[in-house]
């Protein structure tokens, strides 16, 4: 159902579509548990019946219109200290992705939900299997809303809301492959400055005033962009924090 990127070198080059399947991470990890897969080996599917979000959240696409689909990459050069970085190589390439087929600039929303006019387009998630102190792999799922043009929830969208036309799911998987497969290699080629600057730049309520809930208290303030860790760095009017996944909530 689906081509074999052309213009990738690796990403997508073993492509397994499965008509349905339960989550394509699932089944990605089981083939590599399994045995050698090789890296950009991709994992797509039609209809997804129990995708699995961050958070153990679910995550639900309307069969045959979105993208749905799983990648294994293998990045042992980098130490497991620095693993954000595939995290904002991957939701760039999400962004680039979007940039192809609409005219409105993606924002990622930390730590890697793309954001279309407000809301929220694709999510994310990566499952890291380390090796004593080696990155050894990384499955990383990628749900991205392209045709779908109702939701069960006010907060998402989908490409097509914001451009007004179909478009071919096999042209918005090809252009993802390109995409991730460029931002994972100027992470290889350690251009980590070009990844960091533009991850800042798409980050989502940077600068700008706003409402959050951590650590028992709701509060003011302005995102100041990542540290070196992944964590959100939060200024108040009190003072200067920085913030792990599940510890803050973004409210208004
Ligand atoms: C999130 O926003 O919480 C992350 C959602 C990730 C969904 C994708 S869809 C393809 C892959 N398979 C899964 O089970 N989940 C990811």
């Amino acid at each position: 159902m689906y081509k074999i990127p052309a213009k990738s070198l690796f990403v997508g080059k073993n492509l397994v579509f499965l008509p349905e399947c339960h989550s394509t991470n699932t089944y990605l990890l089981d083939l590599v548990r399994a045995g050698s897969v090789p890296e950009g080996t991709l994992v797509i599917t039609h209809n997804q019946t129990a995708g699995r979000g961050q958070r153990s959240n679910q995550w639900h696409a309307e069969p045959g219109l979105n993208l749905t689909f799983s990648i294994l990459l293998t990045p042992r050069f980098l130490a497991p200290k620095d693993q954000f970085l595939l995290s904002k190589a991957v939701a760039l390439a999400v962004a680039d992705t979007v940039a192809d087929f609409t005219s409105v600039t993606a924002r990622v929303k930390w730590p890697n939900d793309v954001i279309v006019d407000g809301k929220k387009a694709s999510g994310i998630l990566i499952e890291n299997q380390l090796e004593g102190s080696t990155y050894a792999t990384a499955v990383v799922g990628i749900g991205l809303n392209v045709n779908q043009t109702e939701f069960s929830v006010p907060t998402a969208t989908s490409l097509r809301r914001v451009t007004d036309h179909e478009l071919d799911l096999n042209n918005v998987l090809e252009s993802a492959c390109c995409h991730l497969e460029a931002r994972y290699l100027q992470m290889k080629s350690s251009q980590w400055q070009m990844l960091n600057y533009d991850y800042e730049r798409a980050l989502h309520w940077r600068g700008e005033r706003h409402q959050f809930s951590a650590r028992g208290r709701t509060f003011e303030g302005v995102i100041e962009g990542v540290d070196e860790r992944g964590f959100l760095v939060v200024a108040s009017e009190r003072e200067r924090q920085a913030f792990d996944l599940k510890e803050i909530l973004y409210l208004n």
